[in-house]
């Protein structure tokens, strides 16, 4: 079985393992445990932020992060394919009471005009306030899709002129770093909360980190554990994801390398005239139209064929690369796969 449905399904190195059995763990509530400060501090560090807060998942410090800018009634914009509108089982509307407008965009990249036209800071007794941006880089469902510099520096500057906060979901931010060579804090300025994940790409098995003000944090911390979300001995999830980042950024690019295998041996094994279509992919996902057959179809006939694929559309499907996938097993999947498409 080749698995290609999510960067999730990675299992610890043993270096990881290791790394994790060592780790000095305290009572996290108490504020005790040694390995999950240091990972706070340094992902703040390396975010050019003050403070973190280390999480079971992204989609909880995503709601933790919204949640500091957007109190109930307000709205936050996102586009149409965003994690936090379309995943994420609606927790943004069902915990914070937050309303969502979202502007719409083929492949997930940002587009500052379309913003500016949605800004809505002060609407005035009947209309719905926006009290927060949100972004997403690297864009999954659009397909890996890198946010370009001067989108998110625009977005952001117009978000701050407008008085209206920023979020980043950089669940895979690092990909986008390690493709654009932009320093992580570079991408972190322009945000005012940054959540990134280490159970993607990073390969551990657990963690996210929020990043923000110390005050945010703090807030964050209350509200986290109001959710069911204080940990105590968590160190040992801590130190996986400090493992992750001495050892598995910079290997990122070799996930990029597959996934272009994957889409490379597609194409070129296309039946002449398919109406199929295999995006050209930024990062480690890629997004494959399936023309004529529908999605769930494809994803059948390529697990039979020992492919697991993810549906995410009705005529879309998603192959994404990570640490457990060489580019060879990519390049045999896409030559599997296109005969599949029909
Ligand atoms: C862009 C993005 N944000 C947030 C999340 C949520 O992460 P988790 O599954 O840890 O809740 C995901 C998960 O795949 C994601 O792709």
């Amino acid at each position: 079985m080749i698995d290609l449905r999510s960067d999730t399904v990675t299992v610890p190195t043993a270096g990881m393992l290791a790394a994790m059995t060592a780790a000095p763990v305290g009572d996290d509530v108490y504020g005790e445990d040694p390995t999950i400060a240091e990972l706070e501090a340094r992902t703040a560090a390396l975010l050019g932020h003050e403070a973190g807060l280390f999480c079971a998942t992204g989609s909880l410090a995503n709601v933790l992060g919204v949640a500091q800018h957007v109190g109930p009634g307000q709205e936050v914009l996102c586009d149409a394919g965003a994690h936090i509108a379309r995943a994420e089982m609606g927790a943004h509307g069902a915990l914070t009471g937050v309303t969502m407008r979202t502007w719409v965009t083929p492949d997930g990249r940002v587009d500052p005009d379309g913003v500016a036209a949605l800004l809505a800071p002060d609407a005035g007794p009947y209309l719905v306030s926006t009290a927060c941006v949100a972004l997403e880089n690297t864009h999954n469902f659009g397909g890996g899709t890198i946010q370009p510099l001067a989108a998110l520096q625009a977005v952001s500057t117009l978000c701050a002129d407008a008085g209206v906060a920023r979020h980043l979901d950089g669940a895979r931010l690092w990909n986008a770093h390690v493709v654009t060579g932009v320093d992580l804090a570079t991408y972190g300025a322009l945000f005012d909360t940054v959540s990134v994940c280490f159970s993607k790409g990073l390969g551990a098995p657990v963690g996210s980190v929020l990043v923000g003000s110390a005050a945010q944090m703090a807030t964050a911390r209350v509200l986290r554990k109001r959710l069911g979300g204080g940990w105590r001995q968590a160190g040992l999830l801590a130190a996986a994801c400090l493992y992750a980042l001495d050892h598995h950024v910079a290997r990122l690019a070799d996930d990029h390398a597959a996934a272009s295998a994957f889409a490379d041996a597609a194409r070129e094994a296309l039946p002449v005239g398919s109406p199929a279509r295999v995006a050209e992919p930024g990062t480690n996902i890629v997004v494959v139209h399936t023309g004529g057959v529908p999605a769930v179809e494809v994803a059948a006939r390529a697990l039979a064929e020992g492919i697991a694929l993810s549906v995410v559309g009705a005529r879309v499907v998603r192959a994404v690369t990570h640490l457990g996938v060489t580019a060879d097993q990519a390049r045999r999947a896409g030559e599997i796969l296109a005969p599949l498409l029909g």
